[in-house]
Formats: structure tokens, C-alpha cells, sequence
């Protein structure tokens, strides 16, 4: 199964894909997570994203296609995958169908989480993600059980350098711009799931599967 995250940057695509992820036993590909995992390796594609990412604009679409190709000829991906953050925008789209179709898949679903601008920006400011494995979690909503460690790998917790408020506004900037196009391409086709992202992660969380199951058993 191949299925896509969409929404707004603090929607909730990372925390409720990972969730799905693990539930269906799938591959969860994190884009921006590959990227700052690479930043804090300090690899050659970490330094090239930098900048972009410090901007809060899209890294080049070669550089990202290419990680994500790569990431997904890997035998773990064979049962599907669960893609968060990638495609961010058409030239992304067009070359993630095309790399599917070559194997003879196909994207089954997306699940587009939608999310008021107000309740995005109370979520992305009050975020920390784990330096190791990238879990968000959130000061108040979500917060770990010791505070500043993950509870999953004991990793330090920290908040992005693009969680600031200035740097929130240009990536909604850009992803009305490049990353909401999406919804039509993929309602087209049929394969759009919408979500309301409002409520807790839990509620959030039943009503994807609720869809989910919706869709595959229609
Ligand atoms: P990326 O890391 O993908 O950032 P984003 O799209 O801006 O999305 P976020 O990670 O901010 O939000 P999310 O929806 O995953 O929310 P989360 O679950 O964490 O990209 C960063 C940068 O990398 C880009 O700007 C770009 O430069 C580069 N990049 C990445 N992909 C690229 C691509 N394909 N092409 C080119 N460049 C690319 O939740 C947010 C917070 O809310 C957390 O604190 C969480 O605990 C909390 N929360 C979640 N759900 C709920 C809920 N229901 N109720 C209350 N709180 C909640």
C-alpha cells in the first residue's frame, strides 16, 4: 500500500503517519526528517539543504527526488510506504507516479489533513522533535514523560530553527503556493481522503483509519 500525508506544515502529517505506518506495517518516508537527520550528519546533502530549509523554502526537486528514489529501492519498501512531506509539489507528484509505475504500483490513497491557520500556528510553536529519531511532541499537547527526552530513544528534544514565527509564515507562503495544488491533482484522480485535523491526536488518528478502512472496503 502506498499511501501520502498532505496538509500544512503542523497539520499533523508526521505524528499521525507514523502512527499509520507502524499500524499497517509500512515504510514511513519523512522528507524533511531525511533532510535533518543528513543536517545533523552534517552529510553532503545536509549542507545543500540547509540553507532552504533555514529559509523555510523547498530544497531543489533533483535533490529531494533523488533521496526519496533512493530510500525507496530499498527491500524494506516492498510492502509500501508511507511518504510525509514528499510530493510538495507537482514536478514531485509526476516523477513519484512515474517511479511507481515503473514497478507496476500506484498511489492508493492520500489523506489530506486539514487544519485552521490558527490552530497550525499554536502547534508548530509550541513543538520539540527528537534530535535521534525526529517523534515530535508538543509542550502542552503532547509532551514527553521526562521532560527534554524522548520517550521512545532517550534522544534530547529540541525545537526547529523553523518553528519561529517568521519563518512559519513563509513555509505556509509556500505550500499555499506549491503544495496545495496537490489536493486538486489527487481529488482528480480519486484517491483524496480528507480529514479534519481539528481535536486531539487520538480523534485525529480514529478518524483517518475511519477513512481509511472506508475507502479500501467501498
Ligand atoms: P517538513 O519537516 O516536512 O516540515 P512541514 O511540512 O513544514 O511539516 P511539519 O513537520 O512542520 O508539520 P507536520 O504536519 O509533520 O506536523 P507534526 O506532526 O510535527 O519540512 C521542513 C523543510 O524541509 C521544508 O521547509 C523544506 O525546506 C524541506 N523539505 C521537506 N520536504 C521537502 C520536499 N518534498 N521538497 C523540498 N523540500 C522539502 O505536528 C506539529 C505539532 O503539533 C507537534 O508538536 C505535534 O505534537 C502537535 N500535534 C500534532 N497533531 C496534533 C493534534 N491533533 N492536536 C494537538 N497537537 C498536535
Amino acid at each position: 500500500m502506498y499511501i501520502i500525508f498532505l496538509g500544512a506544515p503542523g497539520a499533523g502529517k508526521g505524528t499521525q503517519a507514523a502512527n499509520v505506518a507502524r499500524e499497517l506495517r509500512l515504510v514511513h518516508i519523512a522528507t524533511g526528517d531525511l533532510f535533518r537527520q543528513a543536517l545533523e550528519q552534517g552529510t553532503e546533502l545536509g549542507l545543500k539543504a540547509k540553507s532552504y530549509m533555514e529559509k523555510g523554502v523547498l530544497g531543489p526537486d533533483e535533490l529531494t527526488i533523488g533521496m526519496v528514489l533512493e530510500r525507496m529501492s530499498a527491500p524494506d519498501c516492498e510492502l509500501g510506504i508511507v511518504f510525509d512531506g514528499f510530493p510538495r509539489n507537482l514536478v514531485q507528484a509526476e516523477a513519484l507516479d512515474k517511479a511507481l509505475q515503473e514497478q507496476d504500483k500506484a498511489i492508493d490513497k492520500v489523506l489530506y489533513i486539514k487544519v485552521s491557520e490558527e490552530e497550525l500556528l499554536k502547534r508548530l510553536s509550541g513543538r520539540l522533535i527528537c534530535r535521534q529519531c525526529q517523534t515530535p511532541y508538543h509542550i502542552t499537547n503532547s509532551p514527553p514523560r521526562v521532560w527534554g527526552k524522548c520517550d521512545k530513544c532517550g534522544g534530547e528534544l529540541y525545537q526547529r530553527p523553523d518553528d519561529t514565527v517568521e519563518s512559519i509564515r513563509k513555509r505556509l507562503e509556500v505550500y499555499y503556493a506549491e503544495t496545495a495544488p496537490l489536493i486538486d491533482y489527487y481529488a482528480q484522480v480519486g484517491k483524496l481522503l480528507e480529514v479534519d485535523g481539528g481535536g486531539s491526536v487520538d480523534e485525529v488518528g480514529r478518524r483517518i483509519f475511519v477513512a481509511l478502512q472506508g475507502s479500501v472496503y467501498s
